[in-house]
């Protein structure tokens, strides 16, 4: 990779989401893939990088990225669970379990804090770049009629604040950051499954189409201060 040479950052590679946007993005540019766990298959223009979301781990990733040096001009935070095999979204407050609740505040909203922490200094700088977390709408605080999934629900509202909170401050110390907080719609891949059949015909969104979708959206952010909560047609939605 030669020094400013525009970079990609994909941060919780393995995602279904994900996948598809390296995809079209690698055609583009070249791409950093960070997850915990290696690609299979390599790609051409990607470079595979692990890391176990641990904050020591995270520092690493960003000294390495200092050392490659180059422009950084988009970065994807795809980090999020909403279920595990043995653990379904709580429906009633009978249902919530703590340990349970503080593995969804890790993964969907400490992990990616963590990441904006030790990539401020990394971004900072004249390169124009947006930095985009997945969120949901389901984490809309205004926008929830219908209850239910505690801890997404939460820990997606608590990301969004952790992002709108670090925008005032990269407003001030990364002022060339975009930060967009992104709900992709209901999108097939295995964190939707077990509700698919709940989802309106025709609202059902493939990786690929939304991969398209995020990468118009994201390229057309600018800099605010504060974040931009926008879904897959870059409409705003309700904090
Ligand atoms: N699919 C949808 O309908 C939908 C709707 C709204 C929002 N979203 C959001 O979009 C994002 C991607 O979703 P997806 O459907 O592509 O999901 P997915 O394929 O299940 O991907 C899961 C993601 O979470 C990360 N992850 C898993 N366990 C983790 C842990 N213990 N600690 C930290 N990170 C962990 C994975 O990173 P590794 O690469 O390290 O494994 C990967 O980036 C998520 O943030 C999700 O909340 C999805």
């Amino acid at each position: 990779m030669t020094a400013n040479s525009p970079i990609a950052v994909v941060i919780g590679a393995s995602s279904e989401i994900a996948q598809a946007t390296i995809a079209k993005l690698r055609s583009q540019q070249k791409v950093i893939a960070i997850s915990r766990h290696r690609q299979r298959h390599p790609q051409p223009n990607v470079c595979d990088w692990q890391c176990d979301y641990s904050e020591a781990s995270i520092v690493a990733m960003t000294d390495l990225l200092t050392e490659v040096g180059g422009d950084i001009n988009r970065v994807y935070i795809f980090n999020g669970v909403l279920h595990h095999s043995d653990q379904f979204p709580g429906k009633r407050v009978e249902d919530i379990d703590a340990t349970a609740m503080l593995a969804s505040f890790q993964s969907n909203s400490v992990v990616p804090i963590l990441w904006l922490k030790h990539l401020l200094p990394v971004l900072s700088g004249k390169q124009v770049c947006s930095l985009t977390v997945m969120s949901a709408r389901v984490g809309s605080i205004s926008d929830n009629h219908l209850g239910g999934w505690y801890s997404y629900r939460a820990s997606k509202a608590a990301l969004n604040m952790l992002i709108q909170t670090a925008g005032i401050e990269y407003a001030r110390r990364a002022k060339n950051v975009a930060l967009l907080c992104f709900h992709p719609g209901t999108t097939d891949t295995a964190l939707s499954k077990p509700f698919q059949s709940n989802v309106p015909a025709g609202k059902l969104f493939s990786t690929d189409f939304v991969a398209q979708q995020l990468l118009y959206v994201s390229e057309h952010v600018h800099p605010i201060c504060g974040a931009h909560f926008l879904d897959w047609q870059g409409n705003k939605v309700d904090w």
